[in-house]
């Protein structure tokens, strides 16, 4: 890269001169339109989030200086004019189109059949495939390269003048890259909210009982008709670009497809998933494909859009009153669907807590069918007023589960009757209370519980805990109804000859098991204290306990008093942990697990530093409201992290600030761990001094 002359006119001496300026600003301007395309175009930042800040500082403060050099289309110009009082109307010199919709691979066939019979032709034809984005429509218009104006779609002719909204979303180029673009060149898009975005926004806003919106569509229309662009540009919107409006002055290419890598080529951010298929057979697939992955994007899409690809084709085929014959959106099956509650059945956790869930009419949602889904506690079910025999309405969104929304009250039938929390533990008879101050209702009867056995040792396996595979659910139930395991330790007592006399087990599967159980005995110390499954202690308490003790030993004779001097830990949890680790039940569970072989290496203890994260790869993305992101980053650096600019699987731990986009989303996809400000700046506060 080019090294920059920083200019900061506070110390400055006197201006600096002008023609050098002019240079300057161009330079600087390029350079910043350069990793902007980088970043929001091919999601391939080549500088950190701090080094283009400084740069667009560097332009700022010359911008200062020269004011009459400050142009519409800098990068500083994005947010900055003054509130509007009302949108002015826009006129689309061509129509937003809208498109004619599928809802299965039949109608698809109908559709390509359609555009065959047309075209008179039984040669395969081509066709676009592109995700159908459910965001908001949008217009851009470029003039000589420049950004002029941005409407919404409106009725189709008539939209609303968003120009000053859209200039703040920085994946819309203010200037078009290269040289080659037509005179006037409109360009039609989606803008959407980003999903991980979204959802940080609606906890924030529950979080100081704000109105939250409903889903990513609403929230991104809502952004977008903000009449004080400061708002808009707060909320880290991001848009698709999918066709081209009006173009004059200038040719473009013959095909679709073409097109949209000319409009990438300009710096316009186009969907990557795009693909060429021919014939309806490819269109399917590509439907099928895209539905798989439409749970790990970090945008909203309620289907795919096939479009002839041939621009001559598409011209022969015409359109019909508001929709194009060349085109056609295969839709996602609904993520809400409505059915009856037939009945509330209460399951046993493994603390204990007696958890309500709901037994539904079988009703597709989102592609899968729901039968079954958690209530969590009564709270909940009084909230959602709710009532067996009730009509309700049941929602997925993303990859999150299914649940209850709303109840259709006005349905109600008259044989309807109250949920109502059992007085004996459905798994082994005993009481059921409820601890004053909590939600939830548990049983009395601790590990004697045969269902909080299993729900612990179900724990003690899993994936995140101590991780033996081949031991899940079923075999578990197994062990522990035929008198084999009473506790986590007994696991390492299991043998072939014991464990071939269980259903569905052969002496391979029995082998793959117990090699699986060995392997476990080589853990880690945050492993195991969460395998423990001590209530209210998660993965990463774990992790806090771990490096504050560094061995287990010092932690069995932690007081409570200790256990709340460590950042994060409060006074219910320290009593939680206490009363875990003096029960001598669990003590002796403890020491059969060491003597069965169960061991770690030493952590690294917390005040050692330096090296805390050593070995470790972090990335920072997003803004942070407390920590500059160089401070950040200099004081992960002390505790022995790496801080990388991109994700990857190596990466150890992402901190997402606000507005985090697509680092965040490929953290997630990867499975990365992703923690927020609050707790990032809870791991330097503890160790950093
Ligand atoms: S093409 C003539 N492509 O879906 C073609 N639309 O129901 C007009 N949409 O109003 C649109 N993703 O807001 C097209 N890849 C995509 C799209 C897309 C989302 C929206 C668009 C349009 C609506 C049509």
């Amino acid at each position: 890269m080019i090294s920059c002359i920083v200019i900061q006119p506070e110390i400055m001496p006197a201006k600096p001169d002008r023609v050098a300026a002019e240079a300057e600003i161009k330079r600087l301007r390029d350079e910043l339109n350069h990793h902007n395309y980088l970043y929001h175009a091919l999601d391939e930042p080549a500088i950190t989030d701090a080094e283009f800040d400084r740069l667009l500082r560097n332009l700022n403060d010359l911008e200062t200086l020269f004011p009459d050099l400050i142009s519409d289309d800098s990068p500083t110009q994005r947010v900055g004019a003054a509130p509007l009082s009302a949108f002015s109307q826009v006129s689309h010199e061509l129509p937003m189109l809208s498109l004619d919709n599928a809802f299965g691979a039949d109608d698809v066939q109908d559709f390509v059949r359609r555009i065959k019979t047309r075209l008179q032709t039984d040669q395969p034809i081509e066709f676009a495939c592109e995700p159908k984005i459910d965001g908001v429509a949008v217009s851009l218009l470029y003039e000589g390269g420049r950004f002029v104006r941005g409407a919404t779609r409106g009725d189709g002719s008539v939209g609303e003048d968003i120009t000053q909204n859209v200039r703040t979303i920085d994946a819309i180029p203010l200037r078009l890259m290269g040289d080659d673009y037509p005179d006037r060149l409109e360009v039609r898009g989606e803008v959407y909210f980003p999903v991980a975005a979204f959802r940080r926004m609606n906890e924030r806003a529950e979080a100081r009982q704000e109105r939250t919106f409903a889903n990513p569509r609403n929230a991104a229309a809502g952004s977008l008709r903000q009449l004080d662009s400061r708002i808009t540009a707060s909320r880290g919107l991001s848009m698709f670009c999918y066709s081209v409006g009006l173009v004059s002055g200038g040719e473009l290419p013959a095909r679709h497809s073409e097109i949209l890598a000319r409009l990438r080529g300009w710096g316009l951010r186009v969907n990557p998933l795009v693909e060429v298929r021919t014939d309806a057979r490819g269109c399917s697939e590509f439907y099928e494909t895209i539905l798989s992955r439409r749970d790990s994007l970090d945008y909203e899409i309620d289907g795919v859009v096939f479009k002839v690809d041939r621009i001559d084709l598409q011209q022969e085929l015409g359109m019909l009153t508001r929709t194009p014959r060349w085109a056609v959106a295969h839709k996602f099956p609904p993520e809400e669907a409505i059915t009856v509650l037939r009945d509330v059945e209460f399951q046993v956790g493994r603390t204990g807590a007696i958890t309500p869930v709901a037994r539904l009419e079988p009703v597709q949602v989102g592609g899968v069918t729901i039968s079954n889904t958690t209530l969590h506690n009564m709270d909940e079910i009084e909230r959602l007023n709710l009532m067996v025999g009730d009509t309700v309405v049941v929602q997925r969104a993303g990859d999150v589960i299914p649940k209850v929304v709303s109840v259709l009250v006005g349905e109600r039938p008259d044989h309807a009757r109250a949920v109502v929390v059992p007085a004996h533990c459905p798994a082994c008879g005993a009481d059921v209370v409820r601890i004053e101050g909590e939600v939830v209702y548990r049983c009395s009867n601790g590990l004697a519980c045969a269902a909080q056995r299993k729900e612990s040792i179900r724990h003690f396996a899993s994936r995140l805990a101590m991780d033996i595979e081949g031991l899940g659910e079923k075999l578990v139930n197994q062990l522990v109804d035929a008198d084999m395991v009473h506790n986590p330790a007994d696991v390492y007592g299991l043998t072939e000859e014991a464990l071939v006399l269980l259903d569905r087990m052969a002496p391979k599967s029995a082998g793959n098991l117990l090699q699986a159980i060995e392997a476990s005995k080589h853990t880690t110390l945050p492993r195991f204290i969460y395998a423990l499954g001590i209530q209210e202690v998660g993965e990463s308490t774990a992790r806090l306990l771990a490096l504050h003790f560094g061995d287990l030993a010092p932690l069995l004779v932690a007081s409570e008093q200790e256990l709340q001097s460590i950042a994060d830990i409060g006074p219910i949890v320290a009593a939680k942990i206490h009363t875990f680790l003096t029960e001598e039940h669990n003590l002796s569970v403890i020491r059969a697990l060491q003597e069965a072989g169960v061991h770690w290496p030493v952590e690294t203890p917390a005040d050692d530093g330096e090296r805390i994260l050593g070995g470790e790869t972090w990335v920072l993305t997003g803004t942070l409201a407390t920590l500059t992101r160089d401070e950040a980053k200099a004081r992960l650096i002390k505790l022995g992290a790496k801080v990388s600019g991109s994700v990857s699987k190596n990466t150890t731990c992402v901190v997402a600030g606000d507005a985090a986009g697509s680092k965040l989303a490929k953290a997630e996809t990867l499975g990365v761990r992703i923690i927020n400000e609050a707790d990032l700046l809870m791991l330097l506060e503890r160790h950093d001094g």
